[in-house]
């Protein structure tokens, strides 16, 4: 069994923000997020946050029942950091040490920390072209681990040293205490190093051990806006890859951005510059065309979405035609084969199988039968400015273009509203209903003219 304490305190200056570093997001989730995400999915017995900066903000967005908190008052260094959840811990073999601005490290990479850790300290090292920043992992002539040596700190043989700390580490819990009290500040920093327990276990004759993560962006940290894009690219390229092998078409997988959950059947296809919030499920041989917004909703099979499209929380039946620039606001529900067209806005509403609504219309809190035709500009005035009402149209209606249905109204089975008709009372089924006055024609009707001046 094991700990993981995650080391959240830090301000992030770099950021110039002022939402506390660990709260600013990768794929719409606070980073801090990604990180006890992660941990959790190792069954960790106490889970631990060391929190500073932005103390209540970090804790009311993170809250969640499973989570034990540390308050770090003053960033005074890692060691410092992980002696403030000490009290915390379990009594368990090990502790798992991340970093808040961490994000993107996997289960598996920890899981073989650990594994390396038993008996022993184990730290996850890189080796990198360029080391500079980082404490560097030094060996003894037999490539047994001795210490760590910051940055600062280091003799220009140790600088040259390139495999690094990437900062996360499995403790044995039980000497954890100890090695933490024998700390001190008497280094280039002033701060209280977490890595100089290295050396500490080295002395006792503990076995020190190190795990490579299997890909580098795994251990990249956050302190920059700079660096935030660059996580968040990555982020965006792993999922892109991995919806490409189970066989979504994606036209360009580095212009996708899913910032939540994507479900998908077979033969899906993504155009360019599409943006998936929430939870998103896409059918069997969907096709999405370019630059469209999808947020928790729900595809079923068949369906085409012509470019420009921007949907939140609605249910869409199969083979339905939506868009170009259709716009579906929360609760909306379409059967089989619905064609919603160009700038046409849907909110709270059923339409049934087989209906149309092509051009230029506001349905709001209405239920429209099937085989309903609703023509360009026609608008369900669904409020009062105080209250809302609902708007039914029955099976095979033809609404004529421009009309306004002015409710609560009704209009019949079958029946045909004609154009620029303001509905006011419900139109009976089968008949024509028409509201405009007569047409005439003005005979001794001249043109305004220009006055001179
Ligand atoms: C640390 C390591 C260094 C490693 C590097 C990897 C130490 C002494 N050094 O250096 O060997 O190569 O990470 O990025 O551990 N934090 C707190 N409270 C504090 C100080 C830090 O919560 O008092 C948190 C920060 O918010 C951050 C993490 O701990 O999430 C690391 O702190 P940071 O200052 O970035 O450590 P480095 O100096 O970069
Ligand atoms: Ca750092």
């Amino acid at each position: 069994m094991i700990n993981i304490v995650i080391l959240a305190a830090g301000q992030g200056k770099r950021m110039h923000s002022n939402l506390p570093k660990v709260l600013h997001s990768v794929a719409g989730k606070a980073l801090a997020q990604h990180v006890i995400d992660t941990a959790r999915g190792l069954s960790p017995e106490r889970l631990v946050v060391v929190y500073g900066h932005g103390g209540d903000m970090v804790r009311d967005t993170l809250a969640a029942p499973d989570l034990h908190w540390a308050e770090q008052a003053q960033q005074l260094g890692t060691g410092h950091a992980v002696a403030q959840a000490l009290a915390q811990l379990a009594p368990v073999e090990q502790t798992l040490v991340l970093y808040g601005d961490v994000p993107l490290t996997t289960a598996a990479t920890l899981a073989r920390l650990i594994e390396a850790g038993k008996g022993g300290l184990s730290i996850l090292t890189m080796a990198l072209p360029d080391p500079t920043g980082y404490g560097r992992i030094v060996r003894d002539a037999a490539g047994n681990v001795q210490c760590i040596v910051e940055e600062k700190d280091a003799s220009p043989e140790q600088k040259a040293i390139r495999e690094v700390n990437t900062g996360i580490m499995a403790i044995p819990t039980a000497r954890l205490g100890t090695w933490l009290d024998q700390l001190n500040n008497d280094n280039a920093q002033g701060e209280y190093y977490l890595t100089d327990i290295v050396a500490l276990a080295v002395a006792e004759g503990m076995p020190v051990r190190t795990a490579k993560p299997a890909h580098d962006w795994e251990v990249l940290g956050v302190n920059s806006k700079v660096q935030l894009a660059a996580l968040e690219r990555q982020y965006q390229l792993n999922l892109a890859t991995r919806l490409m092998l189970e066989g979504v078409r994606l036209l360009d997988p580095a212009r996708i951005d899913i910032r939540g959950t994507l479900k998908h059947g077979r033969d899906v296809s993504i155009d360019v510059g599409c943006v998936f919030e929430g939870e998103v499920e896409l059918g069997d041989g969907v096709e999405i065309g370019p630059y469209c917004v999808l947020k928790d909703v729900k595809v079923a099979a068949g369906v085409r979405i012509a470019p420009f499209c921007h949907f939140d929380s609605a249910n869409i039946g199969p083979d339905c035609e939506l868009g170009p620039y259709a716009r579906l606001r929360p609760g909306v529900e379409l059967a089989a084969r619905v064609r919603i067209g160009n700038f046409v806005e849907v909110k709270k509403s059923r339409i049934d199988e087989g209906s149309k609504v092509n051009h230029l219309a506001y349905i709001g809190d209405a239920e429209i039968g099937q085989r309903v035709n609703v023509g360009a500009g026609t608008i369900t005035c669904n409020y009062d400015g105080a209250n809302k009402f609902k708007t039914v149209i029955e099976d095979e209606a033809f609404i004529g273009s421009d009309t306004q249905l002015v409710a609560p109204v009704r209009v019949g089975r079958g029946a045909t509203l004609g154009a620029g008709t303001t509905l006011t009372k419900d139109a009976p089924p089968d008949t024509l209903t028409v509201s405009r006055a007569k047409q005439v024609t003005l005979t001794g009707w001249n043109r305004p003219t220009k006055i001179k001046k």
